[in-house]
């Protein structure tokens, strides 16, 4: 797994907060950037994206991590989340479950525009999850 050295994790934050600025959220007004890093140190990022029909909008972290399927990579070692929030944001349910798909072991770093830095591994995140290996994959 690619190590989340100090530089590195800079990048996925700075990332998160360029692509948070391109946001369509005009329904919640909820900005939220993701920065997915790949295993082969690839960076993928997402906004999240909503829509008048309000159950098909997609959260930042899963446009992300299409984003990196779609490259052709499918091997996640972190996600970082950036609100312009005074508290730092978890991953929603959905999110975690995919991200469990990519990268059971990732380390997913919320960041914000307070101090605050939730860390966790996605297992943590997501303990007993459902994932591939129960589908014999
Ligand atoms: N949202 C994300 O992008 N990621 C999450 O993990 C939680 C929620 C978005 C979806 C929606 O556009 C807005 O935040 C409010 O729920």
């Amino acid at each position: 797994m690619t190590p989340l050295n100090d530089s590195t994790l800079a990048e996925l934050v700075r990332c998160a907060r360029a692509v948070a600025a391109r946001a369509y959220a005009p329904y919640s007004r909820f900005r939220v950037g993701a920065a997915v890093l790949t295993g082969d140190g690839t960076v993928f990022d997402g906004c999240n994206v909503e829509n008048a029909s309000y159950g098909l909008t997609i959260c930042a972290e899963r446009n992300a991590l299409f984003q990196m399927v779609g490259s052709g990579r499918t091997d996640v070692a972190a996600v970082v989340i950036y609100t312009p929030t005074p508290e730092p944001t978890a991953p929603c349910g959905a999110c975690r479950q995919v991200i469990n798909e990519f990268g059971p072991n990732a380390l997913v770093v919320s960041v914000c525009d307070g101090p605050g830095v939730i860390t966790r591994r996605l297992a943590e995140l997501l303990p007993g999850a459902f994932g591939p290996e129960n589908l014999g994959s």
